[in-house]
């Protein structure tokens, strides 16, 4: 996470932004495939992408983001595919781990990453364990993500406490999004308008952007353009 200096587009107000950001990352095949490469090198430009625009989210000062990495779907991929799309994703956090502390960052995980192969396992301990201190800005990746799997595990998790669940709120806290806020703004590039199993139970009041821009291509202007969409949405959760 490098520093950089960021240009502010001017619609957009710095005062209102969304408390969690959360991103649907798609079309890292399709913006390969473009280009004649191999999607493994989309899964690739992909996660440069990811620390471009995470870098951005911080800058911006919006505390929490999301970024959907890997759905419990995902397996249904070939092998190759899979085993690239980890890689990439253990070297940015073997690279970028010291960054994260010295920016005062935390990552945590949402989705069962014992389940991932152990190299990536440990990648992950040691980036969770060496940031779990660190306040100003949450990390979140799914990765072995899903939305049905999160709510069966909090309805086990009720079900051995033995006791029912009163409220919604009560039942956050048994979710991997458990010290995170709902996310206010969902973005989802590629242009595939679904949820695709993401965050089932935290969008119930989410503001959704979709764009037809393929992640790799999604910069930092995009996003600032989406965010100012965000600040002309009225939200109104069933109240006038
Ligand atoms: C998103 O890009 C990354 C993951 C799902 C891991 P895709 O790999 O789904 O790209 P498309 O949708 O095939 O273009
Ligand atoms: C959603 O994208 C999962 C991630 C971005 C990690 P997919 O490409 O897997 O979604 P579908 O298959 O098009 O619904
Ligand atoms: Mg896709």
């Amino acid at each position: 996470m490098a520093s950089t200096k960021i240009k502010i587009n001017k619609h957009l107000d710095l005062s209102r932004l969304p408390k969690h950001i959360a991103i649907i990352m798609d079309g890292n095949g399709r913006w390969a495939t473009r280009r004649g490469l191999p999607r493994n090198l989309g899964h690739k430009a992909g996660c440069e992408n990811l620390k471009r625009i995470i870098q951005h989210i911080y800058d911006l000062g919006i505390k929490y983001a999301t970024f959907f990495t890997f759905s419990t779907e995902n397996w249904k991929r070939p092998k190759e595919e899979i085993d690239g799309i980890f890689n990439v994703v253990r070297q940015y956090l073997d690279d970028d781990g010291s960054q994260f502390v010295e920016r005062d960052a935390k990552v945590i995980v949402s989705g069962d990453f014992t389940k991932l192969p152990n190299d990536l396992v440990e990648s992950i301990k040691r980036i969770v364990d060496k940031t779990k201190n660190c306040k100003k800005f949450v990390l979140n990746l799914a990765i072995n993500y899903g939305g049905r799997d999160e709510i069966l595990m909090g309805v086990n998790k009720a079900i051995s406490a033995g006791k029912p669940i009163d409220n919604a709120e009560e039942f956050s806290k048994l979710l991997y999004s458990k010290d995170l806020p709902d996310p206010d703004f969902i973005i989802r590039t590629s242009g595939e308008m679904r949820v695709s199993n993401f965050m089932l139970w935290q969008l119930a009041y989410s503001e959704f952007y979709f764009t037809n821009t393929y992640w790799p291509a999604f910069s930092e202007k995009d996003l600032q353009k989406a965010l100012i969409e965000f600040q002309k949405r009225k939200r109104r959760f069933g109240s006038l």
